[in-house]
């Protein structure tokens, strides 16, 4: 197979989550796998640990390192803001083509999967012209929209599969992780969106068997593949 991109309605909704889960789902199987997160903000080169590109390193089996961190995630900024912000709290700019340019190679020199991380949510800015959309646009690989399971997230669900398949984008599927300490049973929001949503639709609950997760990764390769 070959790339997908892992987007979301929002941030910390379960996207590196995913991201992680699909990586030691291919590596259990013995099947090559590499993972990008090209931008990410919040990040404190002197305490790695927990952030997204650690959390892909470890689950690929890589040692968190400054040469690993940025081979994964090239744009790295402090503030934990939108790239645009983040960056232009560093007097920084992003160059929305070399995001673009640097993806496509690891792209074309990936023999597995290639799992893309955004960030944020689907229409974050990058720079002054360009959002997570103009990313997804210029890459054109399949996707994973990943959505959490707060009050209010069908809403959010509905407009990123509008704006997504407006854009005639390839959505693979819809993930709905459990959101901790949501007043909406997971079950019910994945009922309700299942009268609204184009694309397959999995669940991923919180606090569940193993073996019930370890299902949702394999459908979900099955659905990139
Ligand atoms: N289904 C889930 N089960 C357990 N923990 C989850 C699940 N989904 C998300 N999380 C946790 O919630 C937090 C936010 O998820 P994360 O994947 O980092 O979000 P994002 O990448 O969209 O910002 C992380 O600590 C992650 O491990
Ligand atoms: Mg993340």
């Amino acid at each position: 197979m070959s790339a997908v991109f892992i987007t979301g309605t929002g941030t910390g909704v379960g996207k590196t989550f995913v991201a992680a889960g699909l990586i030691r789902y291919f590596r259990a199987l013995g099947q090559p796998v590499a993972a990008l997160k090209p931008l990410v903000s919040g990040f404190d080169l002197a305490a790695p640990s927990g952030s997204d590109p650690a959390v892909l390193l470890e689950a690929l089996g890589r040692e968190v390192t400054p040469e690993e961190l940025n081979r994964i995630s090239p744009w790295r900024f402090r503030a934990p803001l939108s790239p645009d912000m983040a960056a232009r709290a560093e007097n920084k700019a992003i160059d929305f083509q070399a995001v673009v340019d640097l993806a496509h190679t690891a792209i074309a020199g990936t023999d597995g999967a290639l799992l893309i991380e955004g960030i944020g949510g689907i229409m974050v800015p990058l720079d002054a012209r360009h959002t997570v959309l103009d990313l997804m646009i210029a890459l054109n690989q399949p996707l994973i929209l990943v959505a959490g399971s707060y009050l209010g997230t069908l809403s959010h669900v509905l407009s990123a599969q509008e704006v997504i398949l407006r854009r005639t984008l390839d959505l693979r599927a819809i993930v709905v992780s459990e959101t901790e300490g949501a007043p909406v049973p997971l079950d019910a929001t994945l009922a309700t969106l299942a009268n609204f949503a184009k694309a397959p639709l999995l669940g991923l609950g919180r606090r569940v068997p193993a073996r019930q997760t370890d299902a949702v990764f394999q459908h979900l390769a099955k659905l990139i593949a």
